[in-house]
């Protein structure tokens, strides 16, 4: 049977950016009216509304308050420098993973000493440029780059803060793709007595790097917050050995992945249920350090599509628009669900459809069986909750430039990421 994804008004709205009004004959995000941003910008678009940008920043700091925890944004989900340099106003810190997102993040206002390092591989370039601009932690991931670290922080002189990154046997209900705990995955030291044991060990034989911290992501898209509560108690553990070897302990950090709903009737993880999943480490003597991506973003902005062909078959229609798997890689990837729906049409539905994207692959379905009015090329699609994991993940497959990203404020739009060009994507090759 197939799953009927019906927009109704209420659900909807709250997939929308708080400053979103739609009555019925079009509009408007932050006073601006989408089919003009349309026009102006072209499509696909990205229109981030800087309202709610700050206001999810605001709800979260609101039950994490700084006097016991560190929230930074995991730049991973958007790593546009317009939307760090929101989060950055609002006082978050900020989660990168990359020479690209610590020159980003530097660019955006934040200070080195607001900035974490992530990575299961970084590069040597990457530890040292962490290392000489003064990060305030990098997250070792393993023994080899422990090795790496030590004789990077040896040579430079350098005493470096380290978070161990640790695997626990907790498996997150969620797509296996974005699984990060379990003692099979790819990132960080397992928490078994022999591995964690070794690790908090070495690390603390090294005069250089000052083992200040735990940490782990359990995955994304985690609902059960019970798990979170897991995650805390087995940290306060192994806390405590750490520190009973000797290791300056202050922070244990349980990374990010709260739910955030894509559809209508779906179902998110608030804020506060994290918090209060989380209570053991506000009692205890340790800081507490959270990494949320989409749910700071994801809401935040909508993808705006242009309709290029509509095809029906069997009574079921296929509309195909100028963007897709390029743009948002996320149904290809995970089998992520979302909605779709016409503003400037008036009718609520008249049948079910599949938003196919432009690219050359059958998989490139943005969403199955939505409930769309009669629709034709050259109308606009909007898609909500496209604000983390679209323009990040983001490729020029078929060669097909990236889409320009705007925000959004009380009647003006700003470009904060131009239009890729096929001139860029060209002009990288060499024609022998
Ligand atoms: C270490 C770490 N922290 C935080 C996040 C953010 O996750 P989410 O966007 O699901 O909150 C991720 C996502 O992959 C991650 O790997």
């Amino acid at each position: 049977m197939r799953h009927l994804s019906v927009p109704d008004p209420v659900g909807l709205h709250d997939l929308l950016p708080q400053t979103a009004r739609l009555d019925g004959s079009g509009m408007t995000i932050g006073e601006c009216e989408v089919a003009a941003l349309a026009a102006a910008y072209g499509t696909p678009l990205y229109v981030y509304d800087e309202h709610t940008l700050r206001d999810q920043a605001r709800s979260i700091l609101a039950v994490f308050p700084a006097q016991h925890a560190t929230v930074s944004f995991a730049s991973k989900a958007c790593d546009l420098m317009g939307v760090m340099a929101v989060l950055r106003a609002e006082g978050l810190n900020l989660d990168v993973v990359s020479e690209g997102q610590i020159e980003a993040g530097i660019l955006a206002g934040f200070p080195p000493d607001r900035m974490h390092l992530h990575g299961n591989a970084k590069s040597d370039a990457e530890l040292e440029l962490a290392a000489n601009l003064g990060l305030r932690a990098i997250v070792l991931d393993g023994l080899d780059e422990f090795e790496r670290l030590d004789r990077l922080a040896r040579t430079l002189n350098k005493s470096i803060r380290v978070l161990l990154r640790l695997t626990l046997a907790i498996e997150a209900e969620t797509h296996p793709h974005m699984q990060t705990s379990g003692y099979r995955s790819k990132f960080g030291v397992p928490d078994t007595d022999a591995e964690y044991g070794a690790a908090v060990r070495r690390i603390l034989g090294s005069p250089c790097l000052q083992l200040e911290g735990l940490h782990v992501h359990l995955g994304s898209q985690i609902r059960d917050q019970t798990l979170y509560r897991h995650a805390a108690e087995r940290l306060l553990v192994l806390a405590q050995e750490a520190q009973s070897l000797g290791a300056p302990i202050g922070e244990l950090s349980v990374g990010g992945g709260w739910a955030v709903a894509s559809m209508p009737g779906d179902t998110s993880l608030a804020p506060a249920a994290v918090a209060h999943a989380l209570e053991c480490v506000f009692q205890s003597p340790y800081h507490l350090g959270i990494e949320p991506g989409r749910a700071l973003v994801a809401r935040a902005a909508v993808a705006l599509y242009t309709v290029r062909s509509v095809k029906s078959m069997d009574s079921h229609r296929v509309v195909a628009v100028d963007g897709g798997m390029g743009d948002n890689p996320r149904p290809a990837l995970y089998g992520a669900r979302y909605t779709a729906f016409a503003p400037y049409r008036k009718a609520l539905s008249t049948g079910l459809a599949d938003v196919v994207g432009r690219f050359c692959e059958s998989g490139d379905v943005l969403a199955k069986d939505v409930l769309l009015p009669e629709i034709a090329p050259g109308d606009l699609l909007c898609m909500p909750m496209a604000g983390a994991y679209h323009l990040s993940m983001a490729s020029t497959y078929n060669l097909v430039p990236t889409p320009a990203a705007i925000m959004v404020r009380e009647g003006d739009a700003h470009l904060i990421q131009r239009r890729g060009t096929v001139h860029d994507i060209l002009s990288r090759q060499v024609r022998l």
